[in-house]
């Protein structure tokens, strides 16, 4: 079945062939001006300017002067939780820090608490209203973390969760196992027991049941160290998973160099860098997962995205959408947030938002850019007068429709 797109004001992201993004390269957006775009049974064929000959189609969509992109590919995401988390929010505004909302068992362990609690059917029901309302905000490939489970069971419950997302959902869905996101209360001072957890009791099952893609560590002070990070990696790599990982959120944590020592597809978050991590960072193929939106909610100080871009890093943008950090999973936002607050050109901002985040889960070969044989999930705007506009006008709803496999949803 072939759909014909007409009259598209602009075509955005428009590649032949696509390769990881960095430096100079990522501030080159390809756009297509007075467009069509041809559709066949889910994915993009060919495309042209109006004007000349046009392809034979069974429909027509006039696309009335819309801009189309490729929908967000969004690389980093804790979507499946129990519960939000706006008291310690509260709690947050009335003066009280992380540490303290931490230490009364709050943060992560209080999310574990409930949803070790809350049966599986009902995390799944939950966590499928955020990929659909996400998926309407113009996300189509997610990638999502287990971590709030932090006991066998726990984590298993989450992963299957994320298994019947993966099922359910018409966009590519990325897991990743995180049980080491923090250690559970009884094992504040016992770090090796619940590290042989990690390693001899979850790894295993996650691996003969194919549970995930990926592995990630929370490396942090305070939470899991460099050498906790590297031998949870390396057992994670044994059962062939490639590590994605938390790094440099709260403080030098040596997170990236171990990251990049791993060969991580991303190491993410990234708020406090210094020259040798970005250096590091720079000479790697490792990608740097930004995530705007847990700076803003946090008040902590933004990536630095440009010297990071201007180093010639290779960047994406996620969401990171979790109940403590960034209760949004909202790319239009991050997009806007990484232009306004951290100098991204609203180029580079598209760019690492489609094709560096869909490298960063390693979909890049079917999602990220107008590409022919890539899946025709696509963004439509509203009448918009440049690209510019979609960070610059950055409180408004300015998607008009979204396309998941040729097909509006
Ligand atoms: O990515 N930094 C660690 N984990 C999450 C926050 C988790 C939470 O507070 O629930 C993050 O920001
Ligand atoms: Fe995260």
């Amino acid at each position: 079945m072939k759909l014909l797109l007409s009259n598209i004001q602009q075509l955005v992201n428009v590649r032949e062939e696509t390769s990881l993004l960095r430096g100079e390269a990522l501030g080159i957006l390809p756009v297509l001006t007075n467009a069509w775009l041809l559709i066949e049974n889910g994915q993009i064929e060919s495309y042209g300017l109006m004007g000349g000959a046009m392809p034979q189609a069974e429909e027509i969509i006039d696309a009335k002067s819309a801009t189309v992109l490729p929908c967000w590919c969004d690389s980093h995401t804790h979507l499946v939780f129990p519960a939000s988390r706006e008291e310690e929010f509260v709690d947050k505004l009335k003066g009280m820090s992380y540490a303290d909302i931490a230490a009364k068992g709050g943060g992560i362990l209080n999310s574990a608490r409930k949803l070790n609690e809350t049966p599986e059917e009902i995390l799944f029901e939950q966590a499928k209203l955020r990929l659909e309302e996400v998926m309407h905000l113009g996300t189509g490939a997610v990638e999502i973390k287990s971590g709030y489970g932090l006991t066998v069971e726990g984590e298993l419950k989450m992963l299957r969760v994320i298994r019947r997302l993966k099922q359910w959902a018409p966009i590519p869905v990325k897991a990743t196992f995180l049980g080491a996101h923090t250690y559970p209360l009884a094992y504040r001072d016992d770090h090796e027991t619940y590290i042989r957890q990690i390693t001899d009791e979850m790894l295993p099952v996650i691996a003969r049941e194919g549970l995930a893609d990926y592995i990630d560590v929370f490396c942090e002070d305070g939470f899991f160290s460099t050498d906790e990070t590297e031998r949870i990696c390396r057992a994670g790599k044994g059962w062939g998973l490639k590590p994605k990982i938390h790094a440099n959120q709260l403080n030098l944590s040596g997170g990236v160099q171990t990251g990049i020592k791993m060969n991580a597809v991303s190491v993410d978050h990234l708020e406090t860098m210094d020259d040798g991590a970005i250096r590091a960072l720079a000479s790697s193929t490792t990608i740097g997962t930004l995530l705007p939106t847990a700076a803003f909610f946090l008040r902590m100080p933004f990536q630095p995205a440009r010297e990071l871009i201007d180093n010639n890093c290779a960047v994406a943008l996620a969401s990171d959408y979790n109940p403590g950090s960034s209760p949004s999973g909202n790319m239009n936002l991050v997009v806007a947030m990484s232009c306004i607050r951290m100098r991204m050109l609203p180029e580079e901002a598209i760019n690492a938002a489609t094709l560096n985040g869909a490298y960063a889960m390693e979909v890049a070969d079917i999602v990220g850019s107008i590409t022919p044989g890539k899946r025709a999930n696509l963004i439509f705007t509203r009448p918009i007068p440049s690209i510019a506009y979609l960070p610059y006008a950055f409180g408004s709803d300015l998607i008009d429709r979204v396309m998941i496999n040729g097909a509006f949803i």
